[in-house]
């Protein structure tokens, strides 16, 4: 597949181990006639299960790039950072993982390209770092961190778009814009499974080269049976409570 050949791309981020918001995600992207789909890490952490949301990206063999709690499960991260809750479940996530799954995130890229696209979980200043792209200021620093057109990364669960025109940056406030032939795009995708901007739905982004837009998109999804599942399991109520308000 090359660039010449992508009319629209979906991208996605921060599944979480949320099956039920991934799966959803999953038939949403599947309807919207797509040339290439990409997952920017995080496949696991958090929800309860970790295993059928590896398959399901194995199976469907998206390019998908490694996020620190995948890195975190793995032992490849530091996660003294972690809070209580975080690394409780990263613990239960160790326990719980199959070997090949394991190798699956062990094999997983940092980055990936594709033409004009640069994808990067958390930052393209420093990919390996975790650093969160949460201010202008930050935004502005990492546009010189790629050459592409555009980045797109996940980590804070937090979706935006962010513009620079010659240097200007802004960040439009609807979900869909126009993409201009002179600007570069600093793109967050959001997260599907855990969404921390007050949506509780998730949330994912399709990119149309053709009509040129790119749009952030929600779907409401089986919130009740991933909160049963995350308490069945014995991961943290607040990890089930939190999905029911987007934060
Ligand atoms: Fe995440």
């Amino acid at each position: 597949m090359t660039m010449n050949e992508l009319r629209r791309v979906g991208i996605f981020s921060d599944i979480h181990a949320n099956l039920h918001a991934f799966k959803t995600v999953l038939d949403a992207l599947d309807s919207e006639n797509l040339d290439y789909i990409v997952c920017c890490g995080d496949v696991v952490g958090y929800g309860a299960f970790p295993n059928e949301c590896c398959e399901l990206l194995i199976e469907r063999k998206f390019p998908v790039i490694a996020g620190n709690h995948d890195h975190a499960v793995l032992g490849l991260t530091d996660i003294s950072y972690f809070n209580d809750v975080a690394k409780n479940a990263v613990l239960w996530t160790r326990k719980v993982l199959k070997k090949e799954n394991e190798e699956f995130l062990r094999a997983l890229p940092l980055t990936h390209k594709l033409g004009d696209m640069f994808f990067v979980h958390a930052s393209p200043e420093a990919p390996a770092d975790w650093n969160y792209i949460l201010t202008m200021g930050e935004a502005r620093a990492n546009f010189r961190f790629f050459s592409e057109k555009f980045c797109f990364i996940g980590h804070s669960h937090q979706p935006f778009i962010i513009e620079n025109l010659n240097e200007e940056l802004s960040c439009p406030s609807t979900p869909e814009i126009e993409i201009r032939d002179d600007c570069r795009y600093l793109i967050n995708v959001g997260s599907v499974g855990q969404p921390r901007d007050r949506n509780p739905n998730a949330c994912y982004v399709i990119v149309d080269f053709e009509a040129k837009c790119v749009e952030i998109k929600r779907i409401h999804y089986d919130i009740q049976a991933a909160q049963e599942a995350i308490m069945a399991n014995g991961l943290s109520q607040e990890l089930a409570e939190r999905l029911a308000y987007g934060w």
